[in-house]
């Protein structure tokens, strides 16, 4: 053996227990699918060397969720048609040049909450075969350990097995670390004489046996890391384990999170120490919440980027970016890379769309905010409406610093508001406003300057 390690992820299956015009292994959970989180433990595993063996539908779809799961170079074998395991690794075997002496780690792709430190003591031994297996309630559709004596003879899998066989609680888990010539002298015997009609990976394991090599059985300890997900309840469930998996990383790493079973957090997301998250809360993309930030109840963060001491309440903040001590909800949805500077209050109805807030700016009550830059400490009054949208074309507005946009002004772009000016309530803005200009009525007409 010469130490290097290739794996081989088995992804090409139609999932056809899944009832969906979607390939199984794309299913997503937690914001990412299946598929990646096989791949995301292989790397945290430092394997690096992966194929992953796919049918047409996933193919295009295997380079993005390797990249994204922190793989550089990942090797796709299309597997057409699907004729079972043991044929997915013969044809990912003919493709793939021989490694001369390597481990082979096989795994199927539908087990997401696999973790790397199993897939590090898959590794460990040195043998022909290690096999994980798991202790699991019966009944299940798993394949049987058999064992002979102490030794594991052969897998037989549940549409195949006597009931004496059902009856064996020892599991295979579908995570397996083969010697790679060995199992290239194994694989081509493989016969599909089984109830499946389907080439069976988990024969070789007899055929290793038989030939005298040395299978070595290896405990998964907790069945629900190999939890294989063939149906949408079985994804629901996993779903709901990884959603608590992640909760508790961020709790041990100091996030109160007030109630688990309703947060729902997406993997790679950065919560400092002294976050708070309230009840009915998503947070998912590449969002990052700065320290003694709260964020929820009822709120929902996507690609938000959010300071220290903020607050974000019953609203939505979606691939944008909140200031220290910003206030945003309830009910505000804030969009479309929009930036709220420090201190920035967004209230009850706001939507901010393409907008850019200095620090100090509130916009408190039901207003539409799009396409507009905003200078600092300026107020935008109750109903305020920045009319971006012509009917071909959006166009911006500005606004300056320490202006005060009476309610209910509607503010119609393209549009300049120069410093402390100021418009009236019910103002329908369709000319530029000068610094320290004041203006009133339909259409705005300029009022002389206070005396
Ligand atoms: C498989 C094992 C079973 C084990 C269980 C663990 C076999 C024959 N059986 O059963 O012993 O207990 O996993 O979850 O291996 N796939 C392909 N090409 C194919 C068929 C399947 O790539 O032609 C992929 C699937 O996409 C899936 C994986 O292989 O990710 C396992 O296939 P699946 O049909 O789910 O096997 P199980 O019946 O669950
Ligand atoms: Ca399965």
């Amino acid at each position: 053996m010469n130490g290097r390690i290739r794996a081989v992820v088995l992804a090409a299956g139609k999932g056809t227990r899944m009832r969906s015009s979607r390939p199984k292994v794309l299913h997503e959970l937690c914001g990412r699918p299946m598929l990646w989180y096989v791949l995301r433990a292989l790397r945290d595993a430092d394997i690096v060397e992966v194929a992953v063996v796919t049918n047409a539908d996933v193919l295009p779809h295997v380079e993005a969720i390797a990249g994204d799961a922190g793989h550089t170079a990942t090797d796709a074998v299309l597997q057409e048609p699907q004729l079972g395991t043991g044929h997915a690794v013969q044809v990912a075997l003919a493709q793939l040049p021989p490694l001369g002496g390597a481990r082979l780690l096989v795994l199927n792709g539908d087990m997401p909450l696999i973790a790397a430190d199993l897939i590090a003591r898959t590794l460990s031994p040195e043998c022909a075969l290690a096999l994980v297996t798991a202790r699991m309630p019966l009944p299940s559709a798993y394949g049987r350990i058999v064992r002979d004596g102490e030794r594991i003879a052969r897998v037989v899998e549940a549409k195949d097995a006597t009931q004496a066989e059902l009856a064996l609680d020892e599991m295979n888990a579908g995570l397996y670390a083969f010697d790679e010539a060995t199992l290239r002298r194994t694989i081509a015997a493989l016969r599909p004489d089984n109830a499946q009609g389907e080439y069976y990976l988990t024969d070789t394991i007899a055929a290793f046996v038989g030939t005298g090599e040395r299978v070595l059985p290896i405990d998964a300890g907790d069945h629900r890391s190999v939890q294989g997900v063939n149906d949408r309840v079985e994804l629901a469930a996993a779903a709901a384990a990884l959603r608590q998996r992640l909760c508790e990383q961020h709790m041990r790493a100091g996030v109160t999170i007030r109630d688990p079973a309703t947060t729902y957090l997406e993997p790679d997301l950065e919560l400092a120490p002294d976050v708070s998250i309230f009840p009915n809360t998503s947070i998912g993309g590449h969002s990052r919440v700065g320290a003694h930030s709260e964020i929820g109840p009822n709120t929902r963060l996507r690609n938000a980027q959010i300071g220290e001491h903020a607050v974000v309440s019953d609203s939505i903040v979606v691939d944008s970016t909140l200031g220290d001590f910003a206030l945003v909800g309830p009910w505000a949805h804030v969009r479309g890379h929009s930036t709220i500077g420090t201190g920035s209050r967004i209230g009850n109805f706001v939507e901010i769309k393409a907008a850019n807030l200095a620090p100090g700016v509130k916009a408190a009550h039901l207003s539409y905010v799009g396409d507009a830059t905003v200078g600092e400490r300026s107020n935008i009054g109750a109903g305020t409406i920045t009319c971006n949208f012509d009917g071909t074309r959006k166009h911006r507005t500005t606004i300056g610093k320490d202006a005060f946009i009476g309610s209910n002004s509607s503010l119609v772009a393209p549009l300049d508001i120069g410093d402390r000016a100021a418009t009236g309530a019910g103002a329908v803005v369709i000319r530029d406003v000068a610094d320290d200009e004041r203006v009133v009525g339909n259409p705005a007409r300029v009022l002389p300057k206070k005396p």
